[in-house]
């Protein structure tokens, strides 16, 4: 039986994960057909509107791709990117826009829908929360196969 397990079941299940992982970069690759990752960079970046010479601030900005699509976006506009430090970031003007992406599942998040309600008492205008996995970045079973279920945008003015 373990002979079985080790030999016939383990065999199989590490070639389907190499398969999904392959399909999951192939997906998300600027070099591939999909090119997801674009998708989202700049429908995200789409969001982020700066005046002419203005400031834009990226929280948690990783590699920069993002950044990098908003400064292009927003070419009259100063594009900051800034990561992890260890206190937390309180930045936003009065006036200015965010834009979030991320998979915004209940058992990460909680519930965004009182998130948002509670930014909008706060103030905030323009307060949105945007369903990405209907077509906007991906497909509803795209997102099913890719573990993406939630990928959710949040936008908003201060
Ligand atoms: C999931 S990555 C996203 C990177 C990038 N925004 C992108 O879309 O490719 C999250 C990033 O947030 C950064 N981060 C997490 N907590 C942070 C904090 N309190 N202040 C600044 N950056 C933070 C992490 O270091 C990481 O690079």
């Amino acid at each position: 039986m373990v002979l079985y397990i080790v030999f016939g079941i383990l065999p199989v299940l590490f070639v389907l994960v190499t398969i999904w992982m392959v399909l999951m970069y192939r997906a998300f690759s600027y070099n591939g057909k999909r090119q997801m990752s674009k998708q989202i960079i700049e429908g995200i970046a789409a969001y982020v509107n700066i005046p002419d010479g203005g400031k834009g601030i990226d929280v948690g900005c990783g590699s920069g791709a993002l950044t990098i699509a908003c400064a292009k976006r927003n070419p009259k506009a100063k594009m900051i990117g800034i990561d992890r430090c260890d206190k937390q970031l309180r930045v936003l003007k009065k006036g200015g826009s965010f834009a979030i992406h991320d998979i915004m599942s209940k058992s990460r998040y909680g519930d965004m829908q009182a998130f948002a309600k509670k930014l909008k008492d706060m103030g905030y205008a323009e307060v949105k929360l945007i369903d990405t996995t209907n077509g906007v970045f991906m497909s509803r079973f795209e997102a099913l196969w890719m573990e993406l279920s939630g990928s959710t945008i949040l936008v908003g003015r201060k």
